[in-house]
């Protein structure tokens, strides 16, 4: 069962870079250049489809809310990340790295994959910042305690959550802060900050928490059943399939990376003042 997990959640990390790319100067510029995700399922766009793994996500009900339907994200319509970039004023979400081509690599690329692991990811960063990425957001991990997967498989002892999972992800987060502090003293020229997004105690109120949206079977369990029908209230769910958000969730996690001013969500800033940062 570990092995299955590690498998399929890995570390919901991202580290997404704002970097000093060229752009070509036209209207309606975006707020930073270019836009490059690291990161897992939370944040794979469709990475995986060609991939040999069951960490898959190309079939229905993924997608039923995105107009290009299916695309191998693991939402009913958009992760965090298409959101943020959004907010950040690009046009068009960033190509997956498996069909990025031509001239719109130069707005950025979405290296996401759902089995990433952290060590390529943290490579990648360090190639970036040789390649002129000066600007980084880290991830810490969320609850993943929570999730209805973690649940079925540790069960949860009178609490709401598995306590022992949720511990060691504010282990990570304890050990990310001061990485990020780290990296800002010993690299001047370049900023970097530490999310972690977490709505409110009211948003978390108006949703379902202890359920999933789509009939769950797929994957390594903790995946839709291909073609099920899911919630149709999916507005409502936290938690799509029992691993991954819904697009309303992922919402509300994104403006709060992008706007909070809580210094435990966003430290030292958050994705809007990065963006501004000169
Ligand atoms: C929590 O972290 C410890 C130390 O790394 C590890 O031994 C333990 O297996 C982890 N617990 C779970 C439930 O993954
Ligand atoms: C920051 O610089 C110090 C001193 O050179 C070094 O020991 C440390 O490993 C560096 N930290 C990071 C995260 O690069
Ligand atoms: C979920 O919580 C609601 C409200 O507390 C409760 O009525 C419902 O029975 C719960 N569902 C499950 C599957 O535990
Ligand atoms: C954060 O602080 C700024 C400046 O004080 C304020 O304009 C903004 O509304 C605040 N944002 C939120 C989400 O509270």
């Amino acid at each position: 069962m570990a092995s299955k997990l590690k498998l399929f959640w890995m570390l919901p990390v991202s580290f997404l870079l704002l970097s000093n790319c060229l752009h070509n100067g036209a209207n309606a510029a975006p707020q930073v250049p270019c836009y490059f995700i690291f990161g897992d399922s939370l944040s794979d766009n469709g990475n995986n489809n060609n991939l040999k793994t069951l960490a898959k996500v190309n079939y229905l009900p993924y997608g039923i809310d995105f107009p290009e339907g299916p695309t191998g994200r693991f939402s009913n319509d958009r992760n965090m990340q298409d959101v943020i970039v959004e907010y950040l004023g690009f046009q068009n979400y960033m190509p997956p790295f498996a069909r990025a081509q031509g001239r719109s690599i130069l707005k950025g690329v979405n290296y996401a994959s759902g089995s990433a692991g952290i060590r390529d990811e943290s490579g990648k960063q360090l190639v970036l910042y040789g390649h002129g990425a000066r600007k980084f957001a880290l991830y810490g991990i969320g609850l993943i305690g929570c999730t209805p997967y973690a649940i079925s498989v540790y069960g949860t002892n009178g609490s709401p959550c598995v306590d022992k999972l949720n511990t060691n992800a504010t282990l990570f987060n304890e050990r990310l802060m001061p990485l990020v502090k780290e990296l800002n003293t010993n690299l001047t020229d370049a900023k970097f900050t530490y999310l972690n997004p977490s709505p409110s105690p009211q948003d978390v109120l108006s949703f379902v928490t202890n359920s999933t949206c789509c009939e769950v079977g797929g994957g390594g369990g903790e995946l839709c059943v291909r073609n099920s029908k899911p919630c149709s209230d999916r507005s409502r769910f936290v938690f799509w399939d029992a691993v991954h958000p819904t697009d309303a969730w992922n919402e509300l996690l994104a403006e709060s990376a992008y706007r909070t001013n809580s210094t435990s969500e966003a430290h030292p800033f958050n994705i809007q003042t990065l963006a501004k940062l000169k």
